[in-house]
């Protein structure tokens, strides 16, 4: 012990969030092993190594299975607790499971290794937390109940204690306050951990993003405050859209009264092999440093700004990044302001480009705005916007009990459908959660989705056939170019605007980026550094409203369609599912096809009454707009 010391946890979260939030989740297991044991020797309180968006990638885009890589990773990690991040009733999809299933997750998941079980509700409703606690605790192990922190009207102190209250009800063994956008500042920090500290008298584990660049600054005051643990990743894979760096907080504390139980020179040798790793995924390095201010203007995710620039440039409207980015508030306000975090961020940020990209508000509503208005995911944490909930779901009243309380068990359903190829539970869980990506996973047919992740032992018969992408991870490059771009407009005393040519696609997009005060724009434009900074100018106001005008008298119907009925995709996406096939009569409204656009689902409807004519597409097709899709006759 040392002394009068107070230590401080440290958790290591290169191997989930740090790779996930940089490399776009692609980190194989191969290139975690050689510094297993290294990592294992550090003395960190907990490494994060599993779950979020991990579980998926690793199916569906380096062809791993991921319980073999948890029970590897237990395997190499001898000492260290292992620390997953659980999405509730989502588990680690996008959608709520019944409770079977979570049951089985959970021990599957305790079984294989993991010891702390971090747990979150996209919506800070305690109900859907409350199944997975449970089972966590009847598996006896750590159950780290979570609070995401968001901003807006509705969220005070006395928001956050009322759920933490709840939480050590329902028997959390400590809190996480999970900071996904980076937004909390070191002083609300402060404040938000002493009153919890005083309320709750339960650990509290700090997680947050370097995205605004406030990371380390406030976990330092969370940690004056009384926070208990601090979530960091290795400076290789740190800052940026990840997490603040081990090493610099090792530092710092050991100097400032606490102790981590961690040697800053055994730590820092981890640097020196992340730093060739990270070199490996160069396609899907999407952060290389920097502060993005846009996060502390727009209180949106780094992602998904991301996200929206690489969806603009398939639907070649790069120019309505600011009406996108103004939409978000506006949506996340009339949805009862649900903390932005998956599946809510997904859920706010493509129905704000819907709403962008049709011309009309909720003109297209995707399948999960709808369950979402109809209470499907759980309580919104403010009141819904109740006009905006009778355009979407009609006279329908909402469901006012936990989610899963309405799901038939699916265990039994599951093994039905997918027969001998689920071997085991484990296998039978990848089916239920993915069903998409599982069935060729584990019929071994399945072809790694980008040719650029090769899986790691490529089997006889798994040959990995490179398939043209739709939505590539080109907007790796695109971001990393801008905040390149903008730095260097900010940079030129003179000018406040710079411009960059991007090669997308062998196409070569000009954005123009002005920077105002602390923060930068981005427009089509001259790739010039001579560009003036201007306003949108009068007349491309008119127009555009002009355009609103025409869209709205055009027939009301989701899809783009041309006079001789031919449909065509409103945004970039991919088939999910043909619903009607050709020959098909249908009504104005049916429901022909689903199209799956940034992990939501897109009802795509029949204008006209008619037959379903020839069908230009099939599922798995992936479709840029103004492909077409079908034609009715
Ligand atoms: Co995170």
């Amino acid at each position: 012990m040392s002394g009068q010391k107070r230590h401080i946890g440290i958790t290591d979260t290169t191997l989930r969030d740090g790779h996930q939030s940089l490399l776009a989740t692609r980190m194989k297991t191969k290139d975690m092993l050689p510094i297993a044991e290294k990592m294992d020797e550090i003395g960190f309180h907990s490494l994060e190594v599993w779950g979020g968006a991990t579980f998926d990638s690793c199916m569906r885009f380096l062809n791993e299975d991921p319980w073999e890589r948890l029970k590897t990773l237990r395997k190499s990690f001898k000492k260290t607790k292992l620390q997953m991040l659980l999405r509730g009733q989502n588990l680690v999809g996008y959608k709520h499971y019944a409770d079977d299933v979570v049951e089985a997750f959970v021990a599957k998941a305790a079984e294989h290794g993991i010891d702390i079980f971090r747990i979150f509700d996209a919506l800070n409703d305690v109900r859907n937390m409350q199944k997975a606690m449970e089972e966590v605790k009847k598996n006896g192990k750590h159950v780290q109940a979570t609070i995401c922190y968001t901003l807006g009207p509705i969220y005070d102190l006395e928001y956050y204690l009322k759920m933490g209250r709840e939480l050590k009800e329902l028997g959390a063994d400590s809190i996480c306050i999970k900071d996904m956008a980076g937004i909390l500042t070191p002083y609300a920090a402060y404040d938000l951990v002493s009153a919890l500290k005083k309320e709750l008298a339960l650990p509290i584990q700090m997680h947050t993003h370097y995205t605004s660049g406030m990371g380390s600054m406030m976990y330092l005051k969370a940690i004056e405050a009384g926070a208990d643990v601090v979530d960091t990743a290795n400076s290789a894979l740190a800052l940026g859209t990840s997490q603040p760096a081990t090493e610099t907080m090792v530092a710092v504390l050991s100097e400032g009264g606490y102790e981590t139980g961690i040697d800053l020179e055994q730590v820092s040798l981890l640097a020196e092999y992340f730093k060739e790793v990270r070199k490996d995924y160069e396609e899907f390095d999407v952060y290389k440093a920097g502060v993005d201010v846009n996060v502390l203007r727009y209180q949106v995710p780094g992602g998904m700004l991301s996200n929206f620039i690489s969806q603009l440039s398939q639907a070649n409207a790069l120019d309505k990044f600011e009406a996108v980015l103004l939409e978000v508030p506006r949506v996340r306000a009339d949805m009862g302001f649900p903390p932005l975090v998956t599946p809510s961020s997904q859920i706010v940020g493509s129905q704000a480009l819907l709403n962008v990209l049709s011309g009309e508000r909720y003109k297209m509503v995707s399948n999960e705005v709808k369950n979402y208005m109809k209470g499907l995911y759980g309580k919104a944490p403010g009141e819904v916007n109740e006009e905006i909930r009778r355009k979407i779901i009609g006279d329908e009243r909402p469901i006012t009990v936990r989610p899963a309380d309405l799901l038939e068990p699916q265990i039994e359903a599951a093994k039905q459908e997918i027969g001998d190829l689920a071997k085991n539970m484990e296998d039978l869980l990848l089916y239920i959660l993915f069903p998409q990506v599982a069935k060729p996973f584990l019929a071994g047919t399945s072809t790694a989705e980008e040719p650029q992740a090769k899986p790691v032992a490529i089997k006889e018969e798994q040959k990995v056939e490179p398939k043209p992408m739709a939505v590539a991870p080109i907007n790796t490059n695109i971001s990393s170019g801008i905040g390149s771009a903008a730095r260097f407009a900010a940079n030129r005393t003179n000018s406040r605007t710079g411009g960059i040519s991007f090669n997308f696609n062998g196409k070569i997009e000009k954005l123009k980026i002005s920077v105002d005060g602390n923060g930068y724009k981005v427009s089509t434009g001259k790739a010039d550094d001579e560009i003036e900074e201007q306003e949108v100018s009068q007349e491309q106001e008119v127009k555009q409203e002009k355009e609103i005008k025409q869209e709205k008298e055009a027939p009301k119907a989701a899809a783009n369609i041309s006079a001789d009925s031919t449909v065509t995709a409103p945004m970039p996406g991919k088939i999910f599912k043909v619903i009607m096939g050709a020959g098909s009569k249908v009504k104005q409204g049916d429901i022909v096809m689903i199209l799956e656009a940034m992990k939501m689902e897109n009802e795509i409807l029949a204008p006209i009454d008619g037959t379903v004519g020839e069908i230009s597409v099939t599922e798995g097709d992936a479709v840029n707009p103004g492909d077409i899709l079908f034609k009715i006759k």
